[in-house]
This record gives C-alpha cells, structure tokens and sequence, in this order.
C-alpha cells in the first residue's frame, strides 16, 4: 500500500518531517554497534505480526487512538467553548495529571512562545494566561492559590480526569472548588468549571451534573497517555488559540504513512523495530529522547510516560512473565551537553539516543562580532545561534557515533501545529507497534493499582481497606541502623 507525502530521504532536505536512521545501522557505524538486515529480517514474523494485530485492532474499533485524527463530531464545540473561555477569562487552568496533562502541556510549550505568561497580552493574542497543576506538591498548589487569589472572577478551571476518579486531580479541585465558593458563591461555580472525562461514569461526571459544569467527553477506549488528540488535549490548546484542526491534520497525514505495512516505508514502524531490536538483541535498556530545541522538551516527557507505561509490562498478552520495556530518559540539547553527555559517551553502553531537530525557526538570531582580539570568544560573532545549535547538535552525533553508540534523528522542518501533530501521532504509534512486537498489551497499566489502593486506604475511602496495615508493617520492619538521621537543628 502506498501513501501520498512519503519519499527518500537525502540527509538535511526535509519538508514536514523526516526520520534519519542511518547511525542505527550496522553498514554505516559498523557490524559492532549497529543493526544489521539479517537482524531485522530474523524479526520479520514479529512485524508481520504485530501489524496484523494493529489492523485488526483497526477494523474491531479496538485502536480508538486511531480514529482520532479524523473526528469531526464535538470540534465545532471545543472551538466555540473555548473561544468564548478565551474572550472572557484572563487565566486559564488545567487540573489533571499523566496522561490527563502531559498532552496538553507538550502541546502548549511546543507552540505558544517561551515565557508565555510574562508575554503581555497582546503578545498572546489577548488569550489566558495558561497554569497546569499536575501535581499535589502543597507548596506548588498553595503558591497557584496565592497568584490567583486577587482574580478568581477572571479565572477558568478545566479539570480533566478520565477515570473521573484520580486522586491528585480530585483533591486540587476540591481545592479551588472551595476557595471559589467562599469568594464568589456556590451559584457561580459553574461558571468557572468545565470537566473532561468519561462520556458515561466516574465521580467527576456526577459532580458535573449535579453542580451543572460543562463535560467534554473523552472517547471511550482511550486511554490517558493516548488521548492528546480527544478534548484532553484539543480544548486547552483551543482556549489559547492554537489551530487544532491543522493539529489533527498532521496526525491524519501521519496516519496514511503509518498504515504501511513495510518497514522502509513507515516511519513509526521503522522506529519501533530499530529499538525494539537494539533493546532485546544488542542490550540497549535505555532510550533518551533529546530535542535540540527548548519548546519541545515537554513533548520528551509526554513520550516518556507514553513509552515507559505502555511498555513497562512484567505479562505478555499470553500471560507469560516477559518484564518487558526500555527505560525512557528526557534530555535536552544543548543544555544537556553538559550534564548527561559524558555517561551516553563514556559510561555503559546501554542507550538508544533519539535527537529531534528543527530545521526552520521564525527567529534568526545574529551572534555579534565582538572581541576581535580574543580567540576564545570571536570566532562566534557574525554566526547565528541557529548555526551554534544545528553544529552542536551535529557535532554531538558524530562524537556518540564514534564512540559506538547508536542514534537517530528525527527533524521537523519547523515546529508547526501540523509537524506537532504529525510528531505526537508518530510516537503513539510507534509505542502501539513496539507493544505488539514485545507480545504486551501497550494499552493497560495494571502495576499501578497496587500503590492507588494503599493510598485509597491511608486516605480513608472504603472499599479499599487493609493496604495501610500492609504499608505500616513496611515502615515498622525498618531498622534503625538502616537510617541516617542528618542536619539535626542545633539549639
Ligand atoms: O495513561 C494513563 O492512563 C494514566 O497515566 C492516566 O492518564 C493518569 O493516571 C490519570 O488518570 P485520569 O485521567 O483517570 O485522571
């Protein structure tokens, strides 16, 4: 089967996006540390395998994250709702958490401009200030309380949970439900509220309806990590005004290519078994993901919860005991450089780096020529900082791929809402197909219940008694030895 917008690529031509896999492979750095044919064709059941499984799974209606690029119903409804959040509000929250906020927030800081808060407001296309609380930290919560205290009339709260029932997300809304009643009256909450979660159950929904906030529904079979493209992800980045349906288009696209059954031809596909490989034949444990550039390094942390909880599975889907998964790392060039670089050259052997690159910035910064004199400082001036980032970028490839480690490079010509779009479908896709290569179910994530429940337990929700006796026998089995009491303040 063949897509329209795939070809060939020649290294450093790229036009929406490319994928460079050539320091993979074992005839360009060598049979030692790359990947030969006869390695990919030892797998070769596997693919046909694991792409038989996503077609049915197509076919079924059981891959609902593919269906999402081509929705129309409920998109004349998030725009509008959030142009009307938009014209009315000057902050705009999201409550939620994992798979409920890293989309959105990948999203946001890959396409709104740095410092985007600070930005005045014509700068931001007089759209809301934009605050994510993902986390129950009380000083990060309480720090948020304070700065919106003197404007909680001007202040809209989405509050996104698919289970409807997260912990973390609840007790924050609760938070700011509270502060928003005894400021403004139980009669205006709904007009700062607007929940996302399940179409049909959960706790939040029924709050919902009984307190009257608008629901946006997140598709049923879709699960956290992989719902950027339901309202989770659509709705907030609306509300400041980013073009979600060329968001969707860049995911439709990717999809036509992702439907290649040849792994030449299908980028995530392509991807996948190359890491699948350099994991369980060549011992490559960890993947860092390293955008050379700063508005993407929340997209290196929505991949890695995609990667780390779809494929970190101790079953196989025939219930086998696989332990199966890489351990995904966020990097960030250049700033890493000089932080992580020395062990990915030096210590173990053990990754798969991914640079992501941008070919086209609308900025082009000029480094002055200065300093004539001085060696050290002017061979700088009269380049631009685009050149300095592309040639550190380059220049840490080749240095990794002399010291025989393996990366590849995937470039977006310039980080639109399309490439963005196209980039975040790629990598869902991508886990999908290594989760089938592994044997797992990628869609699950059941080792996190256990931890859920025990703190259900020391919170008190019936239903889930005996863990917290579970956990205290852990802490009173310590012993005292074991424990370094430090920094003890002296009177
Ligand atoms: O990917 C997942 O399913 C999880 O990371 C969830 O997104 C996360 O646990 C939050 O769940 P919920 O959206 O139900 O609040």
């Amino acid at each position: 089967m063949k897509a329209q917008g795939f070809e060939k690529g020649i290294r450093g031509a790229v036009n929406g996006l490319q994928l460079d896999v050539n320091n993979m492979m074992a005839d360009i750095v060598g049979p030692d540390y790359g990947i030969t044919m006869e390695m990919i064709k030892a797998v070769g059941t596997r693919i046909s395998l694991a792409h038989r499984k996503i077609e049915e799974m197509r076919k079924s209606g059981g891959l609902c994250f593919t269906d999402l690029p081509y929705q129309e119903k409920g998109l004349d409804d998030i725009i509008n709702t959030a142009a009307r959040i938009s014209d009315e509000y000057e902050n705009f929250v999201l409550l939620g958490i994992g798979g409920s906020a890293l989309g959105p927030i990948a999203i946001h800081s890959a396409l709104q401009p740095d410092y985007y808060n600070m930005l005045p407001a014509e700068r931001r296309g007089n759209r809301p200030k934009f605050f994510f609380l993902d986390n129950i930290d009380p000083a990060r919560t309480g720090m948020l309380l304070e700065l919106l205290d003197d404007n909680l009339k001007g202040t809209f709260f989405n509050v996104v949970t698919k289970s409807g029932g997260t912990a973390e997300t609840l007790a924050n809304f609760l938070i700011f439900r509270d502060k928003l009643r005894q400021r403004l009256g139980t009669g205006k909450l709904s007009d700062h509220f607007i929940v996302t979660t399940d179409p049909e159950s959960g706790t939040l929904r029924e709050i919902a309806l009984e307190e009257n906030y608008p629901i946006l529904p997140i598709p049923k079979g879709v699960g956290g990590r992989f719902s950027v493209f339901t309202p989770v992800g659509l709705f907030p980045s609306a509300v400041t005004g980013i073009d979600i349906h060329s968001l969707l288009a860049g995911a439709r696209h990717m999809d036509e290519l992702c439907r290649i059954d040849d792994i030449w031809e299908n980028p995530a596909y392509l991807k996948g078994v190359l890491d699948y490989i350099a994991h369980v034949s060549m011992g490559k444990t960890i993947q860092v993901m390293m955008p050379y550039s700063h508005r993407l390094r929340d997209l290196a942390d929505w991949y890695r919860q995609l990667w780390a909880e779809s494929l970190g599975k101790r079953y196989n889907l025939e219930g086998e005991e696989v332990w199966a998964g890489t351990t995904p790392v966020s990097a960030i060039g250049a700033t890493d450089q000089h932080s992580q670089l020395q062990l990915y050259l030096e210590g173990p052997n053990d990754k798969v780096i991914t640079f992501i690159a941008v070919k086209q910035y609308p900025e082009l910064i000029k480094i002055p020529e200065d300093f004539h004199e001085k060696k050290g400082i002017s061979y700088l001036g009269g380049h631009t900082l685009n050149e300095l980032f592309d040639a550190e970028r380059m220049a840490t490839q080749f240095a990794l791929m002399k010291a025989g480690r393996m990366t590849s490079t995937i470039t977006l010509n310039e980080i639109s809402s399309y490439t963005l779009g196209g980039l975040l479908y790629f990598f869902e896709m991508e886990t999908a197909f290594a989760g089938f290569l592994y044997g797992i179910n990628p869609f699950d994530q059941p080792g996190v219940e256990e931890g859920k429940r025990a703190t259900y337990d020391m919170m008190g929700r019936p239903g889930f008694e005996g863990k917290k006796d579970e956990v205290k026998r852990m802490i009173e089995c310590g012993k005292p030895q074991y424990i370094i009491n430090a920094l003890t303040m002296r009177s």
